[in-house]
């Protein structure tokens, strides 16, 4: 299955769950490959940064931020790997309009703030021109650095809930030091020491939700 984590909204936490979801996947036995398809390389910085650390397994990771090199080498590749995901940047690139003519699965993390919620009506004019163009994917947003408390989430989730192109998945990746600290170490959540069980739920979820669809 090929998902793709995308918003045209930067930092959402895009590479964040795209990093982690592959070393998730990788730990239950698939074959993962990752794609990077900013030219930022966030991805396959966490990816090097791993192996040079040599944390074992190593994770397949690529980078084409080059929209028809990345969709010539995906499906290239296609009947290589078990799961494929695909980070690209948070604008309107060409790297993602690729990625949504590949993918099985659009995957939006939205951080529960204003502006970031006001953006996906911009995500959702892509979407609406992919899928215009033959794109055949299904499109599901979720919760990213949700609050601990207060409100947004569920003032958040409501706007997102009315998303014509896409549909609202309940499985929300809290705001915890564990995500941004584990990336950094190109690690899974599940790696890290001291762990975070509840980041570790939070991602098994998601992840659970997503392969389950
Ligand atoms: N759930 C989280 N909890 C805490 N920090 C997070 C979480 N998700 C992401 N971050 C941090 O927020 C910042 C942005 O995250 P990330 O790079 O994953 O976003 P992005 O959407 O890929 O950004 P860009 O649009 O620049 O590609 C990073 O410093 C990351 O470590
Ligand atoms: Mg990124």
């Amino acid at each position: 299955m090929i998902i793709a984590v995308a918003n045209t909204k930067g930092g959402t936490g895009k590479t964040t769950t795209a990093v982690q979801l592959a070393l998730y996947r990788q730990s239950l036995g698939h074959e993962v490959w990752l794609v990077d398809g900013d030219e930022q390389q966030s991805a396959l910085t966490a990816v090097s940064i791993r192996s040079e650390n040599g944390v074992k397994p190593a994770l397949a990771c690529s980078a084409y931020s080059d929209a028809r090199t990345l969709k010539s080498q995906i499906e290239t590749q296609i009947n290589k790997w078990e799961d494929i995901i695909i980070d690209v940047g948070g604008r309107d690139t060409g790297a993602l309009r690729a990625a949504l003519l590949v993918c099985d699965i659009l995957l939006v993390p939205v951080q529960p703030r204003s502006y970031d919620v006001w953006a996906l009506s911009k995500l959702e004019d892509i979407i609406r021109d992919a899928r215009d163009i033959g794109a055949d994917f299904d499109a599901y947003c979720f919760l990213s650095c949700a609050d601990s408390q207060g409100a947004d989430n569920q003032e958040a989730a409501e706007v997102m809930k009315q998303c014509e192109e896409m549909k609202f998945l309940d499985r929300a990746i809290g705001r915890r030091k564990a995500f941004a600290t584990a990336g950094g170490a190109g690690l899974s959540v599940f790696e890290m020491r001291p762990k975070d069980p509840k980041a570790c739920s939070e991602l098994k979820a998601l992840a659970e939700a997503i392969y389950n669809l």
